[in-house]
């Protein structure tokens, strides 16, 4: 069996985040979400993993390299644009040959992995197996109608769903999708939708089931639900001190230091993680919080929020509450007059101001 990992993609609902950077390498407690989905399928016992990548190609390779660091070997498919999901498998054919696969969305985070599953594929040998969990909000997402646990419809983000059951975004097939996604024609927002295909499955008398999962999980395409990712991952973080505190900080909770921190004069309430190499100082950070390397937070509050690499963010006369902080940001007080705000933001950025 083998994996296809979707990298591809756009990410317009983190921007400006994503302007520069892939939306799958966006960090949750200071990992990569596309990491989390590699290890979930090296954990379920496939080794031989395709990544599907667009745009952001280069820093996708970069990251991930050869895939030894997981045990697992990468190969790279280049999708020459996010024609839709059901081009990705498309294009996946030679990597995939006659093998059954898991195609799993890059951006998808599932607490308790996908080995459940995968077994259950193996052992019952479906066309097709669909990981599908109860939402509050099913318009947003593709939809299942179920008979028992067989699929009967599937409905790309319906206007009136006609069910509560959303497609988690992981989808094991065997080597019958080629037929569907080279029978199916584009949608009408132009992209080959992997509904449509199963739909295919579906309507030609093919076996397709529905695996429903009862733990959590995030597509992580916006800031809150990166957020919330954030949260539900660092609940389950544990204490490790490799960094230096001094004797005017004080940790309390679940508190995670990289080596070449320093904490100075601060207190932290966990669970809250900190990269490598950052310097805190006469700061206040709060629960939910993760930090990426080489940051520096001096006489500030902050809580509940994302910063990653290389960030300064000094004298906030306000707390720093659920944001979302990119690479090489600097948010700082200043007293110069006149008195005013004064910003350089990309595009789509977003600030509240008091
Ligand atoms: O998160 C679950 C949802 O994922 C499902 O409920 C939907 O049925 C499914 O269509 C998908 O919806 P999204 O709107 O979240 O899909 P998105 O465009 O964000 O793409 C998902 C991932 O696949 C993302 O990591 C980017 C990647 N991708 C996407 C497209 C369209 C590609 O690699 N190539 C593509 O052509």
């Amino acid at each position: 069996m083998k994996a296809l990992i979707l990298s591809g993609g756009k990410g317009t609902r983190l921007r400006p985040i994503t302007h520069t950077s892939a939306k799958q390498l966006v960090p949750v407690a200071n990992k990569p979400i596309l990491f989390y989905t590699i290890e979930a399928v090296r954990d379920a016992g496939i080794t031989d993993v395709g990544i599907i990548v667009g745009d952001t190609h280069q820093e996708i390779r970069a990251a991930c390299g050869d895939g030894s660091r997981w045990g697992v070997k990468i190969t790279y498919i280049q999708q020459e644009a996010p024609l839709g999901l059901a081009h990705a498998v498309k294009i996946a054919q030679d990597f995939i040959g006659d093998d059954t696969f898991v195609m799993y969305l890059g951006d998808n985070l599932i607490r308790d992995g996908i080995t459940e599953l995968v077994d259950r594929f193996r052992a019952e040998k479906p066309n097709s197996q669909i990981l599908l969990a109860h939402v509050p909000n099913p318009g947003a997402f593709g939809v299942a109608e179920l008979d028992g646990e067989r699929i009967v419809r599937l409905v790309e983000k319906p206007k009136e769903p006609k069910s509560d059951l959303a497609l988690v975004g992981v989808y094991m097939f065997d080597s019958t999708i080629f037929e569907a996604v080279n029978a199916i024609k584009p949608s009408w927002r132009g992209e080959l939708e992997i509904t449509d295909a199963i739909q295919y499955l579906v309507d030609t008398g093919r076996n397709v089931r529905a695996h429903i999962i009862k733990g959590w999980w995030k597509d992580t395409g916006k800031r809150e639900d990166m957020l919330e990712a954030n949260r539900i991952v660092l609940e389950d973080l544990e204490t490790r001190i490799e960094g230096e505190v001094d004797a005017g900080s004080v940790l309390h909770g679940r508190v995670s230091i990289a080596k070449g921190t320093r904490v100075e004069r601060s207190t932290i309430r966990g669970p809250v993680i900190i990269g490598e190499n950052c310097v805190i100082t006469d700061a206040y950070i709060g629960p939910f919080t993760s930090i990426s390397d080489g940051c520096v937070i001096t006489r500030c509050e902050i809580e509940h929020s994302i910063i990653l690499e290389e960030c300064r963010i000094e004298d906030l006369g306000v707390r720093m509450e659920d944001s979302l902080i990119g690479r090489n940001s600097c948010v700082r007080r200043c007293d110069t007059k006149p008195r005013a705000y004064r910003f350089m933001l990309g595009e789509s950025s977003d600030v509240s101001v008091l």
